[in-house]
């Protein structure tokens, strides 16, 4: 069982088995710098016998999706020699490595090549040089300070755009016309650290004259990744909550005294309220496009780009020979509202992260898109 584990996680990490990523000596001040084998160089030997550190360490992680070899996030490249560079950061630990320079190459950059087949292993987290990885830049160019192994969460977890990258797409256009050189833009997967940065990360797309929340500080100790996370399952554990809410699940947690989601329902979590409006702008988005901008939109969150063409309003997808019709007839308004849902929804944990955030990225989108619907606001009881 634990030889199982073990040489998976060496195969998992792709490389000839150094002190980073022999996950047995993390922690040990005496390990050797090099760790070829964790068995006996000659036997005959006992398998039970033999003592591997750090097992629990390697059984939480092993079960992890950190450590899903199996996952698209880590099978996505196998057909090709290497990942792409500007992917490999987030998608190998030896590309995290190879991008913060902890591999002695420069800093900032993938220089690669990076094989496919890594995963999120050891060594990405449990490398001593991560601590001179002072700050970690995001997609809306903030530097952000980190400190340890948050410069690992933070890199991987920040999604891929910021509101200015749609801003400057729709600038100068006219806000309700088809454009067909617009196309979705796609925030990314798992962007939790873009959540939890608020509108100081600049990730939602911002409407002019509004403030947004910056950071979620939430309530010191648990204002980091992983004073709610297990670094390794990457589970949060319920327990350490109950000393500041009531309520049976994370879920159901809520702080906020008013509904803003129209139901004047203040018994249920936070979790709801997003929810709720986060389906409601969606709608909004669908009737837009067939009322104002004349084409319909199926959303279809399983593949890419996930907004598709709909042109008789039929319910199912346009087909060409080459496959399904991306969506083509974005307008400045449409789009901007369907980023901040799609970066809202790419984000589960968004409710704990930072609800009042994603709670004004959702109703600035459905005040924006009710103005052409002819919808009052107001009348729906969302709130702000
Ligand atoms: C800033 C970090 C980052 C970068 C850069 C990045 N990704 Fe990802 N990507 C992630 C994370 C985190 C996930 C995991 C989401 C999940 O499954 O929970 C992910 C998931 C994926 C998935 C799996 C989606 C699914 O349906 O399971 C694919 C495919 C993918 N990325 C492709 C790419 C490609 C292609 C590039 C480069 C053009 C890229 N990524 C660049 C962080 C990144
Ligand atoms: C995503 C990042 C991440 C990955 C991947 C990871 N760890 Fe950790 N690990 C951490 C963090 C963060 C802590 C500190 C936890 C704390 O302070 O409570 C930690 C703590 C530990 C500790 C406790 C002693 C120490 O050095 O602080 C051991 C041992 C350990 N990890 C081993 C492993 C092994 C073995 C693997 C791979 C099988 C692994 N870790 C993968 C983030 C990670
Ligand atoms: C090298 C990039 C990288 C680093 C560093 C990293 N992650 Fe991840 N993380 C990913 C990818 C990729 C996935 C999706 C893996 C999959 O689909 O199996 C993921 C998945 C997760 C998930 C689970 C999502 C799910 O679908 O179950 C959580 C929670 C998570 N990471 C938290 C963290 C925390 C906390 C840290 C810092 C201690 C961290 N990650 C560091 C890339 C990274
Ligand atoms: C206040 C506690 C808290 C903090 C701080 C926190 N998270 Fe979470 N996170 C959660 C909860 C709760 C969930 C939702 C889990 C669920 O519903 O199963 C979650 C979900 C996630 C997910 C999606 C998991 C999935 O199932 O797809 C990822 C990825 C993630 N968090 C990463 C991070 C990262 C990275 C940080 C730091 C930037 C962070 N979290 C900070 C509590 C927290
Ligand atoms: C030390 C006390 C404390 C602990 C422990 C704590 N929280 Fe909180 N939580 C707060 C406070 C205070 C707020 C309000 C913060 C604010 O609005 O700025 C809050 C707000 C929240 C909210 C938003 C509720 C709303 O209606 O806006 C969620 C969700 C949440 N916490 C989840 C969690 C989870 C999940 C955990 C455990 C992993 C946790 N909290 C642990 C004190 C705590």
């Amino acid at each position: 069982m634990l030889f199982g584990l073990f040489l998976c996680v060496g195969l998992a990490s792709g490389q000839a088995v150094v002190a980073q990523d022999d996950p047995a000596t993390i922690g040990d001040p005496d390990a050797p710098n090099s760790v070829p084998y964790a068995f006996p160089m000659s036997g005959p030997f006992d398998a039970a016998g033999v003592d591997v550190r750090n097992t629990q360490e390697i059984a939480d992680w092993f079960r992890s999706a950190h450590a899903d070899a199996t996952a698209e996030a880590f099978r996505h490249w196998d057909e090709e020699e290497e990942i792409t560079a500007v992917c490999a950061t987030c998608h190998s630990g030896a590309g995290f490595r190879d991008f913060h320079g902890l591999d002695g190459s420069e800093a900032g950059v993938v220089d690669g090549p990076i094989r496919p087949g890594g995963v999120v292993d050891c060594g990405t987290c449990h490398d001593a040089r991560l601590a001179d990885v002072t700050e970690v830049v995001f997609p809306s160019g903030l530097r952000h300070p980190v400190q340890g192994v948050e410069a690992s969460c933070m890199t991987c977890h920040q999604g891929r755009t910021s509101g200015e990258d749609v801003a400057e797409a729709v600038a100068d256009l006219d806000l309700d016309t088809p454009n067909p050189d617009l196309s979705f833009v796609n925030p990314h997967y798992a962007t939790a650290a873009a959540t939890w940065l608020g509108g100081y990360g600049g990730s939602g797309y911002h409407y002019e004259g509004m403030s947004y929340a910056g950071r979620f500080f939430h309530a010191p100790p648990v204002a980091s990744c992983n004073s709610c996370h297990d670094p390794h399952t990457l589970e949060v554990a319920f327990e350490p909550c109950q000393t500041c809410h009531l309520a049976d699940s994370p879920r159901a947690i809520r702080i906020a005294r008013q509904s803003y989601d129209g139901s004047d329902d203040t018994s249920k979590g936070i979790h709801s309220d997003i929810e709720a409006n986060a389906a409601t702008l969606l709608d909004m988005v669908k009737t837009y496009a067939a009322e104002v901008a004349g084409a319909p939109i199926i959303h279809d969150g399983s593949r890419y780009p996930y907004f598709f063409a709909d042109a008789n309003g039929d319910g199912a997808i346009d087909q060409a020979a080459n496959g399904p019709t991306a969506y083509e007839a974005w307008t400045p308004r449409s789009l901007r509202a369907a980023y901040n849902w799609k970066l809202v929804t790419a984000d589960p944990g968004n409710f704990a992260h930072n609800p009042i955030y994603v709670l004004q990225l959702l109703y600035d989108s459905m005040a924006d898109l009710s103005d052409p619907l002819g919808v009052d606001i107001d009348a729906m009881g969302v709130r702000r």
